[in-house]
């Protein structure tokens, strides 16, 4: 059981890359957290610095309350689960998840008996005979993950585990590694540039970009309240929809994009005065927008006439993909009466769930 903590940690390649940027992340005992965020941002080599495979360039790393900065890997009592597995593939299952304690000496009663006991957790006491190559991909996988139970360390890491596996396997896998968490209550630090694994796993994510932290915050707050403009736009699916326009004021103020004006709800003019006449960025997420029937009467202030470019039935849903004639834009709605590809539409912003952001640095305003 441990607090992993990294204060300040930099690390810095061939003198000029800046992998990893003055991280600070305070991760509790017994959480799941991840890291997230697109490839090159840092993730590897913050979680490898943790494991202590790469030298700290600036900063401190705490496993406990110990700094670790200057104590050998074999020595932080963790253990590391790989996207390649890097099973022996001459030795069994059994002595793949056995060999680490092996080294470390373990008698061999203890092994037999942690390796069983792992097996049982991961179910695959039937494979423990089987060579690597006999295995499938899943199979594979648990196994690495055997290896890394038999440890009991005291933090596990994950560097992307599931890429290898079809999209199936990965969402079942990622709940079992959800419900190993539960059952070991074990500190868990793990890597993923997929935001849904991200999402459905973390009980708290750091998101990162170009090696700085972005947010950390629980899932849901992550969504509901993200910092800037890329928070918002890495996480969900499909991605939150953003437009730039120029704030007029008029009665009230519009959000003026070129083709179309939405009337702007008073909640937000305190935070838009200092934006009158300037260029901002209107974020809306794809389900706060729906296709409605104007014949009915009723005013909109967030009407916004577009071609319908393309329907994507998903089955319980549609993904309506929009064209103001200046942005694209993606709807995710639950019908769409009458619209044929092609067409003029009407469809309106719920503008009580529009996000602003500045232009030039990104915060949400
Ligand atoms: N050994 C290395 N030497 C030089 N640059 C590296 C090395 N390892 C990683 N980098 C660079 O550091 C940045 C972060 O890499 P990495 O941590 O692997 O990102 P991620 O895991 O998020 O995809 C990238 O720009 C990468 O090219
Ligand atoms: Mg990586």
């Amino acid at each position: 059981m441990a607090r992993v903590k990294l204060e300040k940690v930099s690390k810095i390649f061939d003198k000029d890359v800046v992998a990893v940027n003055e991280v600070d992340i305070d991760i509790r005992d017994k959480e799941f957290m991840v890291l997230v965020g697109p490839s090159g941002c840092g993730k590897s080599t913050t979680l490898r610095m943790v494991a202590g495979l790469e030298e700290i360039s600036n900063g401190k790393i705490y496993i406990g309350d110990k700094v670790v900065n200057e104590i050998p890997p074999k020595d932080r009592d963790i253990a590391m689960v790989f996207q390649n597995y890097a099973l022996y593939p001459h030795m069994t299952v059994f002595q793949n998840m056995a060999f680490g304690l092996k080294l470390r000496k373990y008698p061999k009663k203890e092994i037999e008996s942690r390796v069983n006991e792992a097996a049982e957790i991961l179910e695959i006491e039937n494979l423990l005979n089987r060579k690597p190559k006999a295995l499938s991909g899943g199979q594979r996988q648990r196994v690495a993950v055997g290896r890394a139970i038999v440890r009991k360390p005291k933090v596990f890491l994950f560097d992307e585990p599931l890429s290898n596996l079809d999209a199936k396997l990965r969402v079942q896998m990622r709940t079992e590694i959800s419900k190993l968490h539960n059952r070991l209550e074990t500190t868990m630090i793990y890597v993923t540039h997929d935001q849904m694994e991200a999402m459905t796993m973390g009980d708290r994510i750091v998101v990162m970009k170009d090696g700085f932290v972005q947010q950390i915050d629980s899932p849901l707050n992550l969504y509901n309240s993200p910092v800037n403009k890329f928070v918002a736009g890495f996480i969900g699916s499909p991605a939150m929809n953003f437009m730039t326009g120029t704030l007029r004021k008029n009665n009230g103020i519009i959000f003026d994009e070129g083709n179309i004006q939405l009337e702007i709800p008073d909640v937000y003019f305190k935070d838009l005065t200092g934006y009158i006449d300037k260029k901002i960025v209107l974020g809306i997420r794809p389900e706060n927008i729906f296709s409605a029937n104007f014949s009915s009467g009723v005013k909109f202030p967030g009407k916004v006439k577009s071609l319908l470019e393309v329907i994507e039935p998903m089955g319980n849903e549609y993904f309506l993909y929009l064209n103001t004639g200046i942005n694209q834009y993606v709807a995710r709605v639950n019908e769409h009466e009458q619209m044929n590809i092609g067409e003029k539409v009407d469809i309106v912003y719920k503008m009580e769930k529009v996000s602003f952001f500045d232009v030039e640095t990104g915060k949400k305003i």
